[in-house]
């Protein structure tokens, strides 16, 4: 009898669970839209939600319907909803810089519905890969898994990335979520990764899959760097600089990707806080630029204005100056609490209220915001089950593979070959990262693969931490982690850093590694009786000349922070399962580069009168501790130069020493570089091709190299391939004059690919 009740039981138990289950599943969250016309056949009349219709027609019509009260609630971050036109709130933050992240309050995780989205590589490392497909593979795959997130009701479809801020100084806690130095890096990483989250592979390109925003517009590159923070930063930038380092990622996410948004900072530029500044807003990225999109603001620079700097008197003069001067947008509530009195007192009129609500309806629009249930629409059909799927999950760790730089390989110790490995000594603070791996902006991925288990997957490891974390300020661990060295056949120290070191609102102080990680280093490379791997995880680079010149230590990688599967991609690499092939995205200076140098001088080039060295391999001429573009192979591979001209003639008669960028002679004056590249190793190799150009010093202050152009080849051993550069003088060779105009200069331009050089003379 008994025995006979309990099967009944259990199942009564399954029908229960299951039915809970199912139903707090399904009443828990629904896509926010407009239009419901299912719900609601009223709103059929408005012509705002007629489909037919195009979208300036839409919105001219709905905007025409608001009163001030509705305008003013419809240019924050969180919008209100307006019941008489059947427009629900709406949360236009939400991130997606590396993977779907929660830390906008417009997307969120939940166990039960969605619990994690695929995490990859913060952008650091992707960006060292220099593979423009994997940045937008990358994006698209992140566009889908928000897709589906918002189709699930828990995301949004405005996304406020990429950060395309230029990496000025190596202390900078931000600097991880950039594509590091470089102005042409930045720009392509940001074209690609805005056109992965927005294009919707359909034929109507005014459609958006999701909105991307390139951010922080401009010159804001410090965070919290001794006594001065981001809030009452006044970065003073000359015209050069502005035109030539800190702007064109900017450009480039409007002209050649159609971002959706800019986002201004929150830091002064010049004495005037960026997000009132009509010539950066307006006269630049609305008039000159053309964005078709709406300007925002960083969280709350508004009232950063007004408590901070002290911008204006009233908290209403400052909204008005905002508006006038182009925002659109207010990520935080001061334009919903002083824009109607602002409009009532004439600091601002209400045409300019209308612009920006029309500025920001027109991208809701785009996104089919208000072309009723998204489960209709084109990505009506992406769920869960389009969320952390195999494919999505291998993706993050050819990603890491693809970005990881090998910095050190002394001949033999890498790769190790397991067969030939008893033990493994597993070493060092971020030894079972986890959470580090994913750096900042994450979200909540769907599982992680820490280096200890990517490493543990063929040979027998044993782990110490040596440090309790990355401060690393006690020796007590040392002893364990060193005797751990000296029974093993090969030691992997995995060190470096942690969102308590660099985040944002925290820069560096010093740029070696953290406490006492230097001497657990050296301690356990003294101890250890095999090859030693010094992995660096870190957004920034460290000083690691200790290690570079301690012959001890065999081999040394840099990881950044590689995503939910790091451990799995630095395995592959350890093992060479991958032969890494990543280059650095930005200079790795020695420690006194910190001590001597303010982070608060936002000069690129460097200044000889008062001992300035400048930034970047653009300017910068000092010791480095590795160069921008720096990363080994286990391969060697070879550039023989095809084609390249050695004269180019410039079709104009007055010119002296250069020409302006700007003008009709630069219609089609390109050439061509073809090169073949040949691996000369034995293993398969992805192998980037930069290629460099060093411009005649006849314009003041020019860079003494510049990258402008770089592609990705994979080859087989002893396989060769062709690669063409085609490039254009005027956008590409030309550089930056004191008053922030493009020329280009005449006489001889050296090319640089590797070892490779080549002068091209450029006359009249
Ligand atoms: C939508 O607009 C089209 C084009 O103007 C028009 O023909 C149609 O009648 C409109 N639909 C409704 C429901 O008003
Ligand atoms: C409002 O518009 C009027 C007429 O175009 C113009 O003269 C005035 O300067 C504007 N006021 C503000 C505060 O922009
Ligand atoms: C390593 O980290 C993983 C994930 O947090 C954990 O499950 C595992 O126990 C850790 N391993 C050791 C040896 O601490
Ligand atoms: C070192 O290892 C021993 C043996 O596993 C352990 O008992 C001891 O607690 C460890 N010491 C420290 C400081 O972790
Ligand atoms: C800057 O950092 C310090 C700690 O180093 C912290 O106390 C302070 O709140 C930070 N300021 C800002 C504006 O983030
Ligand atoms: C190298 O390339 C060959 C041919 O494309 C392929 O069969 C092989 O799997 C590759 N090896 C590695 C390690 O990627
Ligand atoms: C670039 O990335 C794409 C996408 O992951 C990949 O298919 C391709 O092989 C990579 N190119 C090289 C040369 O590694
Ligand atoms: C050599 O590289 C070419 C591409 O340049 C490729 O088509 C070919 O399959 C490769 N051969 C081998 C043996 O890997
Ligand atoms: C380029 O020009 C310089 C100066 O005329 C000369 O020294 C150098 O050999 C030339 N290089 C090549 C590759 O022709």
């Amino acid at each position: 009898m008994a025995f006979q009740e309990r099967p009944h039981l259990f199942i009564l138990l399954v029908v229960c669970i299951f039915l809970s289950s199912f139903l707090s599943v399904s009443a828990q969250y629904t896509p926010s839209y407009a239009c419901d016309i299912d719900r609601n056949p009223k709103l059929k009349e408005f012509a705002f939600c007629n489909t037919s219709l195009d979208v300036r027609t839409r919105v001219h019509d709905l905007v025409k319907r608001m009163t001030l009260h509705e305008k003013a609630g419809s240019i924050v971050s969180a919008a209100d909803k307006i019941d008489r036109l059947g427009i629900p709130s709406y949360g236009w933050w939400s991130e997606a810089l590396h993977g779907v992240s929660d830390t906008g309050p417009a997307t969120w995780f939940d166990k039960n519905v969605v619990p994690g989205a695929t995490s990859y590589p913060q952008v650091i490392l992707t960006a060292a890969s220099f593979n423009e497909s994997l940045f937008y593979t990358i994006a698209k795959v992140v566009s889908d898994e928000a897709r589906a997130m918002y189709n699930t009701g828990v995301a949004g479809l405005t996304y406020w990335s990429p950060n395309v801020n230029i990496y000025r100084d190596p202390r900078w806690g931000r600097g991880q979520e950039t594509p590091g130095e470089d102005p042409v890096l930045t720009s392509r990483f940001g074209v690609a990764y805005v056109k992965g989250l927005q294009e919707t592979g359909d034929h109507d390109k005014d459609r958006l899959k999701l909105g991307a925003c390139c951010k922080h517009y401009t010159a804001y590159d410090l965070d919290n760097w001794t006594s001065v923070d981001r809030f009452h930063f006044n970065a003073i930038v000359t015209k050069q600089d502005l035109e030539d380092t800190y702007n064109p990622p900017f450009k480039s996410c409007v002209f050649d990707a159609n971002v959706a948004s800019i986002m201004c900072s929150f830091n002064k530029l010049n004495g005037k806080p960026t997000c009132g500044d009509k010539e950066l807003l307006q006269d630049t990225v609305r008039g000159k630029w053309k964005l078709n999109g709406y300007i925002s603001s960083d969280c709350d620079s508004l009232e950063v204005m007004f408590n901070d700097q002290k911008w204006e008197k009233t908290p209403e003069q400052v909204a008005a100056d905002a508006l006038n001067a182009g925002l659109d947008l207010n990520c935080g509530d001061s334009l919903k609490k002083f824009t109607e009195k602002a409009v009532k007192d004439g600091l601002v009129n209400e045409s300019a209220v209308d612009r920006a609500v029309t500025n920001n309806f027109v991208t809701l629009m785009r996104l089919g915001f208000f072309d009723g249930n998204p489960s209709k629409q084109i990505f009506g059909k992406l769920g869960k089950k389009d969320i952390c799927t195999k494919a999505n999950q291998d993706l993050a760790r050819e990603a890491a593979r693809q970005g990881i730089v090998l910095l050190k390989n002394s001949l033999g110790s890498l790769p190790l070959v397991p067969s030939y490995i008893k033990t493994l000594a597993v070493i060092g603070p971020n030894a079972n990262a986890t959470k580090t791996m994913i750096g900042n902006y994450a979200g909540v991925p769907c599982k992680y693969t820490t280096p200890l288990q990517g490493l543990s997957d063929s040979v027998k490891t044993m782990y110490e931490p040596g440090c309790t974390d990355v401060k690393c300020t006690s020796t007590h661990m040392f002893e364990n982690a060193t005797k751990a060295a000296a029974t093993a056949d090969a030691v992997v120290l995995v060190m470096g850093t942690d969102l308590s070191i660099e985040h944002e609102a925290l820069d560096r102080i010093e740029i070696d590694l953290p406490g006492q990680q230097n001497l657990l280093v050296s301690e356990v490379a003294y101890a250890a009786r095999g090859p030693v791997i010094l992995v660096i995880m870190s957004g920034g680079g460290i000083d690691v000349t200790f290690a570079k010149c301690n012959p001890k230590i065999t081999s040394i990688l840099w990881v950044g922070f590689p995503g939910q599967e790091g451990g799995g991609a630095l395995a592959d690499v350890i093992y060479g399962r991958y032969n890494p092939g990543g280059r650095l995205p930005m200079t790795w200076y020695p420690r006194s580069y910190a001590d001597n140098v303010a982070m608060t001088n936002m000069n690129m080039r460097a200044d000889p009168s008062t001992s300035y060295p400048g930034r970047s391999y653009r300017f910068y001429r000092g010791e480095t501790v590795y160069p921008f573009g720096y990363g080994l192979s286990y391969s060697l591979y070879v550039h023989h130069l095809i084609k390249a001209p050695t004269h180019l003639q410039i079709p104009i008669n007055k010119a002296h020493t250069s020409f302006s960028a700007t003008d009709g002679v630069c219609n089609k004056l390109t050439f061509d570089v073809d090169i073949i590249v040949t691996n000369i190793g034995k293993m398969n190799g992805s192998h980037t091709v930069l290629l460099y150009s060093y411009p005649p010093q006849v314009i003041h202050n020019s860079p003494h190299k510049q990258l402008l152009d770089f592609k990705k080849v994979q080859l087989g051993p002893w396989n060769h391939t062709s690669v063409s550069f085609k490039i254009d003088v005027c956008k590409q060779m030309s550089v930056v004059d004191k008053d922030g105009n493009r020329k280009v200069a005449l006489g001889r331009h050296v090319l640089q690919i590797g070892d490779l050089k080549h002068n091209i003379s450029l006359k009249v």
